[in-house]
C-alpha cells in the first residue's frame, strides 16, 4: 500500500514538473513548439500557404503573394528578367525539395509602368506564371483588398519572408515579424533626402527596445498585412533593423488595386 502510494505521489509530481516546464517554456519562448527577417521566429510550415518566394538560381530575391491561380503581386525593384527565375509555392524550408512546393516560371512580367527606380515611386509588379497554381493546405490565395482604408500610425502589421535575418544571412525557413506603422510625417522626415513617402506608400518598424524588427534584403515584394488585411508590399529602408528607422512599403490604395 505504502508503495503504491509512493508511486502514485511519483506520478504526480512527474507530471506537475512536466506542466512546470512546458510552462517555463511557453513563457521563455513565446513561440514555442512552432514557431527572422530581423528579429522575428519562424512560422509553423505552410501557415503563411499565399507567399510565394522567387527565386534566381536557387537564391531568394524576393517574395511575393500568389493573387490569383496563376498571378503573383511583388514589387517592382525586384530585378528578374532571366531565364533562370522560378517561383515557389507552398515552401516552408524554400531550397530544399519539399513534396508540397509547386514551381512555376515566369512568363510575363507586368511592372508598375510609372515605376521610379530612383524615388521608388509605384514599386508593384504582378508576375504572370507559366501554369494554374493547384489550391490546397499549402497554396492558398490572398486576394487584394476590394476596398481601402488608410492604416492609421500605430496599426500592428504582419510580413514576412525569406530575406537576411540578424544573422546577416538568408532564411532557410520562412519568418515572420510585427511591425507597427508609423506617421508618413516621420518616415518622410527619415527618408528626406533619399526616397519619396507619398500616400501611396506606409511605414513601419519594430516597437522593441530590446529587439530589432524589420524586415530586409530578399523579403521585398513581400505582403504586409496589416489588421489581418493584405495592405502592402515590401519596398525598402535604410538599412534593416536600425533603430528609429522605418521600413518603407507601397500601399495597396485604391489606385493600385484598381
Ligand atoms: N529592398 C529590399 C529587398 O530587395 C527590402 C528591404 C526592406 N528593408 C527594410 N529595412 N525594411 O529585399
Amino acid at each position: 500500500m505504502a508503495s503504491f502510494i509512493l508511486l502514485k505521489a511519483r506520478a504526480v509530481t512527474g507530471h506537475l514538473l512536466a506542466l512546470l516546464l512546458s510552462l517555463t517554456a511557453v513563457v521563455l519562448f513565446p513561440r514555442y513548439g512552432c514557431v527572422d527577417i530581423i528579429g522575428g521566429h519562424i512560422v509553423c510550415p505552410h501557415s503563411r500557404p499565399f507567399m510565394a518566394a522567387i527565386q534566381r538560381k536557387n537564391l531568394t530575391v524576393c517574395g511575393g503573394a500568389l493573387v490569383e491561380e496563376q498571378w503573383v503581386l511583388t514589387a517592382a525593384h525586384c530585378d528578374l528578367e532571366e531565364r533562370e527565375v522560378r517561383v515557389v509555392l507552398g515552401a516552408h524550408q524554400v531550397s530544399t525539395h519539399e513534396k508540397e512546393q509547386q514551381i512555376f516560371q515566369v512568363m510575363q512580367y507586368f511592372r508598375h509602368p510609372q515605376f521610379d527606380r530612383s524615388s521608388m515611386e509605384n514599386d508593384l509588379m504582378l508576375l504572370k506564371l507559366n501554369g494554374i497554381a493547384k489550391l490546397n493546405k499549402y497554396v492558398q490565395l490572398l486576394p487584394l483588398p476590394d476596398s481601402y482604408e488608410d492604416i492609421k500610425p500605430g496599426t500592428r502589421c504582419k510580413v514576412a519572408g525569406w530575406g537576411v535575418t540578424s544573422s546577416g544571412k538568408p532564411s532557410k525557413y520562412l519568418r515572420e515579424t510585427t511591425l507597427k506603422t508609423v506617421s508618413r510625417k516621420r518616415c518622410e522626415r527619415k527618408y528626406e533626402n533619399s526616397a519619396k513617402i507619398t500616400s501611396n506608400t506606409l511605414c513601419a518598424e519594430g516597437k522593441n527596445i530590446f529587439l530589432k524588427r524589420d524586415s530586409c534584403k530578399g523579403d521585398s515584394g513581400g505582403p504586409f498585412i496589416c489588421a489581418g488585411r493584405y495592405s502592402g508590399i515590401v519596398s525598402f529602408g535604410k538599412g534593416c533593423g536600425r533603430r528609429g528607422m522605418p521600413g518603407v512599403y507601397t500601399s495597396l490604395t485604391k489606385k493600385y488595386t484598381d
